[in-house]
């Protein structure tokens, strides 16, 4: 099953990359298949330093954000130890691993990495339609090079009806700034309507 959520990473400098990362997950097991692309800072990081934290969450607005790079000022995070790595306090789980396997011949490559410690803070409060459309739009948000402007900006106007209709205030903040990212990138006047 493929879980959403929050990957901490190391930087060559000994400073903290987030970024949303959708691995693999093998429930049974103690593994994952994470698939960075090959541009990332979280594949480079992987590679360099093979630690990272991969963090189950609830916090769209978070996600939202790190898919953006929009983190200032960042999430409050606690190290796990030396060179193991950082832990986002506000989560629900949060897995540290390490590197097993790298496999680069594709674009997206594929790491699989074994869990070595965990943590659980708090519940997952559930499902809702609002949270699950700021995670589409966070995705098409990171998709702008790719994609037709028309097209991204008629999901965004889609899925405005189930975050009005299930979402709370950070739904509803995220979706708009992903979509203000959106208009700067294609160039659109900010602020515009989207149709
Ligand atoms: C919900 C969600 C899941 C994502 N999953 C992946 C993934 O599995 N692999 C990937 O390379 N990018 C994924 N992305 C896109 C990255 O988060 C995005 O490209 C980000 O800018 C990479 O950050 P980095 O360069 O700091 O690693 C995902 C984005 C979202 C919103």
């Amino acid at each position: 099953v493929i879980v959403e959520g929050l990957l901490t990473t190391i930087n060559a400098d000994g400073s903290v990359n987030l970024a949303p990362m959708g691995p693999k997950w093998d429930p049974a097991g103690e593994q994952l298949l994470l698939r960075p692309y090959q541009t990332s800072t979280s594949f480079a990081n992987l590679v360099r330093s093979r630690r990272g934290i991969f963090h189950i969450t609830d916090d769209v607005e978070l996600l939202a954000r790190a898919a953006i790079a929009r983190i200032a000022p960042p999430p409050p995070m606690t190290p796990l130890g030396p060179d193991l790595g950082w832990v986002l306090d506000d989560c629900c789980r949060w897995h540290a691993f390490r590197v097993d396997a790298i496999d680069d011949r594709q674009p997206r490559a594929e790491i699989s990495v074994t869990i070595v410690d965990s943590g659980r803070r708090r519940d997952f409060l559930g499902f809702n339609r609002a949270r699950h459309a700021v995670l589409e739009a966070a995705i098409l948000a990171t998709r702008v090079h790719l994609l037709p402007a028309d097209e991204i900006l008629a999901e965004f106007d889609r899925l405005l009806v189930p975050v009005q209709k299930t979402g709370d205030p950070p739904e509803a903040r995220a979706l708009e700034m992903l979509r203000q990212h959106v208009l700067a990138a294609i160039g659109r006047p900010l602020g515009a309507a989207s149709h």
